[in-house]
């Protein structure tokens, strides 16, 4: 598989500010600017690296961030020059402060490498950021080799773990994986876009997998792989991601959360733009039972303009995630959060409707608003909404009278019509294929061209730094929005 870094509601009863977004004020990306870390460029070339695809970089990168990097004083540049590189031994970029890493080559892992879980691991970061100059930066994890050979090289291609304040703009890069993809592990005012991620159709691929202790924007990201596109994992707070493409994938999720173990703290988490090509789901939320009573929540958050062709689950709540319900005595509470303007079609809606909620029978689901769901089925011609242990408004979720306390609910509607302001959806072009990229051939790092690649990325972020296009940076107030954009190169199958 392959990634690529290139270049209010309110609940429905109580009346609230607008929920689900960054924090107000703190930007988001790296403090110091490119410009200021390029006076020290640590070269791995001069560190021994050879651009001949064997000679391992591992050894080099290590070298040039302990023996340059970490001695520069006020901000540094490790740079990957354009070429073929072979990778065989893990790397951890340890506690550096005010730096970048350029990736502007082609890093291949070995199949036989020792990698220790991750191919590149940067920790402790603080005021770091990782992008492409030449929009070829890659990491190609060779992962269908493993699959064909069996070998046990499971190496991550990227994980990036900031325990420091102000972090990360990754951009412009290409990456290639063999299990998992990205990481990024308790973040803090991260900026993460342009990345593409390529990885086989099965499980346990999952594009992007994501802690944010505060203030996340992941935008302008285009995922294929048959796992999650994008993960929001426990602890996860202040968190926009959109325009997002998903391919053939998992789809959009949160998740899993533990009832009976470490319990969950997600909120204010803002999801909208979202372009699911035949996913497993638009979004899932997945949680296990267990515990004793609520532990741990799920809340004030908001899911808008998701658009789906031919995607199997649409929204899909499931607080018996795979089927498990013993021990039944808790489960996380998931409350307050808003769904809207989701449009596009399900596989099947007689079996998996737009809306499909499995909420728990202990702790039901409280203050969920569905709103504007303009859907329909590909197959047959009805789709069932079921929402079990659902309390809020819109569609099956059942009024919660007084102050009464809510009780387990059981309710499925069956449409026998288009839901209201349906549009047929046409395949999206960026979504050609109906297999995904198999598991056992070699998947392209540079092509297609990544969708997104003319998109010049948000406005505020290119007026903080006009000389970076599509740097990221800038702040939002918490009820203002961004305006968003449709990148180019989308073949536009949205209603507008
Ligand atoms: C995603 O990240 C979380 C937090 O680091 C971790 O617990 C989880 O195992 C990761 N998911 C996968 C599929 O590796
Ligand atoms: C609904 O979402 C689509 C994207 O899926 C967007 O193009 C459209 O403008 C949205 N409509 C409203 C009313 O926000
Ligand atoms: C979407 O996935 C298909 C494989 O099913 C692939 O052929 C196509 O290139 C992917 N689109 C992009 C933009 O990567």
């Amino acid at each position: 598989m392959r990634f690529s870094l290139a270049t209010t509601t309110a609940g429905v009863l109580l009346v609230r500010g607008v929920i689900g977004q960054l924090v107000s004020g703190v930007p988001v990306g790296p403090k110091t600017p490119l410009s200021q870390k390029s006076g020290t460029i640590c070269d791995v070339l001069k560190y021994g690296g050879v651009a001949d695809g064997k000679t391992d970089i591992g050894v080099a990168i290590t070298n040039a961030f302990t023996k340059c990097v970490l001695q520069a004083n006020g901000g540094a540049t490790l740079l990957v020059p354009e070429g073929e590189y072979l990778i065989t031994t893990g790397v951890v970029l340890n506690a550096g402060t005010k730096w970048a890493f350029q990736l502007d080559g082609l890093i291949t892992l070995s199949e036989d490498g020792r990698f220790n879980g991750n191919a590149i691991v940067v920790k402790r970061a603080t005021d770091f950021e990782m992008f492409s100059s030449n929009g070829k930066g890659a990491i190609q994890g060779q992962g269908y080799k493993k699959r064909i050979s069996g070998s046990t090289q499971d190496a991550r291609l990227l994980r990036v773990c900031s325990t420091n304040p102000r972090t990360i703009l990754t951009k412009d890069t290409q990456i290639d994986s063999p299990t998992f993809h990205l990481f990024h592990n308790d973040a803090t005012n991260l900026e993460n876009y342009h990345i593409t991620v390529r990885g086989g159709n099965k499980g346990g691929l999952d594009g992007i997998n994501l802690t944010c202790l505060s203030n996340c924007y992941i935008h302008h990201i285009e995922v294929t792989n048959r796992d999650e596109c994008i993960s929001v994992k426990t602890p996860s707070r202040n968190v926009l991601i959109e325009e997002i493409y998903c391919n053939q994938s998992g789809g959009m999720s949160i998740g899993s959360l533990d009832a009976g173990g470490t319990g969950s703290d997600i909120e204010y988490i803002h999801m909208r733009n979202i372009y699911v090509h035949q996913c497993t789901q638009m979004l899932m939320i997945k949680t296990w039972p267990g515990g004793s009573g609520a532990v741990g929540h799920v809340r004030n958050s908001l899911f808008e303009n998701f658009h789906a062709y031919d995607t199997t689950y649409a929204l899909d709540i499931d607080q018996y995630w795979y089927g498990r319900k013993d021990p039944n005595t808790g489960a996380i509470a998931i409350s307050d959060l808003h769904f809207r303007n989701w449009t596009g079609t399900v596989n099947n809606g007689a079996s998996r409707g737009p809306i499909v909620i499995r909420g728990s029978d202990i702790v039901p689901l409280t203050d969920i608003k569905l709103e504007d769901f303009s859907m329909w089925t590909e197959n047959g011609n009805v789709a069932v909404l079921q929402c079990n242990n659902v309390y809020g408004t819109g569609y099956c979720a059942q009024e919660l009278k007084g102050d009464a306390e809510p009780s387990p609910v059981a309710a499925t509607s069956t449409l026998r019509e288009p839901m209201e302001g349906f549009v047929k959806p046409t395949r999206p072009s960026w979504g050609v294929g109906p297999t995904g990229y198999g598991l056992t051939v070699p998947i392209p790092v540079y092509t297609p061209a990544p969708m997104w690649g003319t998109n010049p990325g948000p406005s505020r972020a290119r007026k903080r730094d006009p000389q970076a296009e599509g740097r990221g940076g800038g702040q939002r107030g918490p009820t203002e929005t961004p305006p968003s954009r449709k990148p180019r190169g989308y073949g536009g199958h949205r209603r507008s």
